[in-house]
């Protein structure tokens, strides 16, 4: 049988599956919740200097659904409300009665050598196991000149890695940012001035939409709405490419985030280079209890495919990805249709025609695949509602 077991930088992690830092890391009694439940590892939320103001906006959420699902979700919240001994407390109780469970200090102060280093110093000999240094928060904290204005500046972002290593006692993550043109530049910089590991991704710098009966964008505050992070299952794919792009440039280990909502997703991570995973938004829709199905099937996976743990899982896509002009053109793919699946509503011809090939028509109540014109861009097979199309 395969372990779920998995060591990242000497630290112990009974099972991959880690709370991100967020609301569901926000309070200790609710960590204490998550821990018995299963979770192997929180990253608190942000903790940082108790003179940096914190005043929340109402409503702070926006989301994005499909139906029931929420595919997206956009928040403007700011850090935690806790003081640093209230964490110091609560990381005390946490150890005492889950000496197992992972605990990272996810930190961020402003741009001076000495917040940084006094928080870093109150933290040290907490029995926490990692930093996680906060330079990737988009909303709010960027025009403080902190968060995500850290993040995508390679140069601020390396001299307070630098700081912060001078100090710690724990090893250091650094958690960046996607709203930059390129994450493994900003995660290169941060290694060569001592990062010991990466954690990618923090939200995505967005705006939910606009009601176009009062001109205000979501989320609505009072009238006024400002840019915010999005997260959720849809910003999986940008996380993906991030963390391929650092683990491309980079043997730091990883801690994979962004739209993980369930083993497959998390798999697919580790398979791009994660050593674990985060998780925050899933859970805030449904739970914690959501990390059993993710160990289950993760450990189902790992045992299917001979793997004895997710070690043995991690970067094995890499080798795949390759430049567009390496990619092998010399073979094409072509649409197979299921009659039995198919009810003939000609979306997929519609699409074609539209969409520059007039490679599909309906003949003898049969869709056909005009070969000559099918170029096996596979729009047919996306386009198709009842999933009767696939690319052989
Ligand atoms: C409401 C909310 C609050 C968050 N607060 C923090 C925070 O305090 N510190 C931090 O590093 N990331 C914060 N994040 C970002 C998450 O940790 C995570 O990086 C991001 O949501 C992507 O993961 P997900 O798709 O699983 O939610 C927050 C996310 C959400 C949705």
């Amino acid at each position: 049988m395969p372990t779920l077991k998995t060591s990242v930088l000497g630290i112990d992690f009974e099972n991959p599956f880690i709370l991100a830092s967020a609301p569901p890391t926000a309070r200790i009694d609710s960590i204490d919740k998550a821990f018995t439940l299963g979770w192997g590892g929180a990253v608190l939320k942000t903790i940082t200097p108790d003179n940096l103001e914190m005043i929340e906006a109402s409503q702070r959420y926006a989301a994005w659904k499909n139906g029931n699902r929420v595919c997206g979700f956009e928040n403007i919240e700011l850090l935690s409300h806790l003081t640093v001994q209230q964490w110091l407390d609560g990381i005390e109780f946490l150890r005492r009665k889950h000496p197992t469970k992972v605990q990272i200090a996810s930190i961020m102060a402003p741009v001076v050598k000495d917040e940084w280093q006094t928080l870093v110093r109150t933290l040290n000999d907490a029995p926490i196991d990692a930093f996680e240094l906060n330079f990737s928060c988009p909303h709010g904290m960027p025009e403080k000149g902190i968060g995500m204005a850290i993040g995508t500046n390679a140069e601020i972002s390396a001299m307070i890695t630098s700081w912060v290593k001078e100090v710690a006692k724990k090893p250091v993550f650094v958690k960046l940012s996607p709203n930059v043109t390129n994450i493994a530049e900003i995660a290169k910089a941060v290694e060569n001035t001592g990062a010991d590991g990466i954690s990618a991704i923090n939200t995505v710098q967005s705006m939910m939409g606009v009601d176009l009966d009062t001109f205000v964008p979501m989320p609505n505050v009072n009238g006024k709405s400002t840019f915010g992070g999005y997260s959720g299952v849809s910003v999986k794919p940008i996380g993906l490419r991030c963390v391929a792009q650092i683990r491309q440039n980079s043997d730091l280990p990883i801690l994979g985030i962004g739209g993980i909502s369930n083993w497959h997703d998390a798999a697919e991570y580790m398979a791009v280079g994660a050593d674990a995973v985060q998780v925050c938004t899933e859970v805030m829709i449904n739970g914690y209890a959501v990390v059993r199905a993710m160990k289950q099937g993760l450990l189902d996976y790992l045992e299917s495919k001979g793997f004895t743990s997710p070690a043995d899982l991690k970067n094995k896509a890499i080798a795949n990805l390759s430049a567009h002009e390496k990619l092998d053109k010399s073979k094409q793919v072509y649409p197979h249709i299921n009659d039995e699946l198919c009810v003939k509503c000609l979306k997929c011809v519609t699409v074609c025609d539209e969409s520059e090939h007039s490679a599909l028509s309906l003949q003898n109540a049969h869709i056909e695949v005009n070969r000559g014109n099918c170029v096996g861009c596979s729009l047919c097979s996306h386009a198709c509602p009842k999933s009767a199309i696939i690319m052989k």
